[in-house]
């Protein structure tokens, strides 16, 4: 009895063991949101993990405002691969508008406030991978 109890604890550790390197390889792989293989920063990497769970639903994959959810939102969400009107927001404003959302910023209200549901190390990730969206456009496109 206790051989089978012990078995079975060992069971689950190495399905433990198993599925946390599984999912650090996936994490090593990421590619940017373009399908290039670059290498994101640490930072990036969580940015990508929180905004693929939270964002991407209206903001779409890419940030091109293409979620499944956008079109039900009677006001869609910008590009965020627009490079041009992209650059003219700063770090700063963009982390006042994933805390606040569009009621503190005098826009959509359809765009949640983040302030509540992450710590600001994670609304400063969500910067740093939101940035990486208006960068490829040059090459992909050809125009800026
Ligand atoms: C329910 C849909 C929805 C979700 C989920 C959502 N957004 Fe938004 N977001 C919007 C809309 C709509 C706007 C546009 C507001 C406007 O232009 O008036 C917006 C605007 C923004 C802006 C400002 C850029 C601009 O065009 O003014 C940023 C930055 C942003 N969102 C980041 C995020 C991040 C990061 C997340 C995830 C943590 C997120 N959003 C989740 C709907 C959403």
């Amino acid at each position: 009895m206790t051989f089978i109890k012990f078995s079975v604890v060992l069971v689950t550790i190495s399905l433990i063991l198993f599925s946390c390197a599984d999912s650090n390889r996936q994490r090593k792989n990421l590619s940017d949101p373009f399908g290039n293989n670059v290498s994101l920063t640490y930072e990036q990497r969580q940015g990508k993990h929180l905004y693929t769970k939270y964002c991407s639903v209206c903001h779409g994959e890419s940030g091109k405002g293409d979620g499944f959810n956008a079109y039900n939102l009677e006001i869609r969400p910008k590009n965020l691969s627009d490079s041009i009107y992209m650059k003219s927001f700063s770090d700063e404003q963009l982390f006042e508008a994933i805390a606040q959302g569009g009621r503190g910023i005098n826009k959509s209200v359809l765009m949640p406030a983040w302030g509540n549901t992450f710590k600001q190390y994670q609304i400063h990730y969500l910067v740093e991978y939101i940035k990486i969206f208006r960068q490829p456009k040059e090459i992909e496109s050809g125009q800026e």
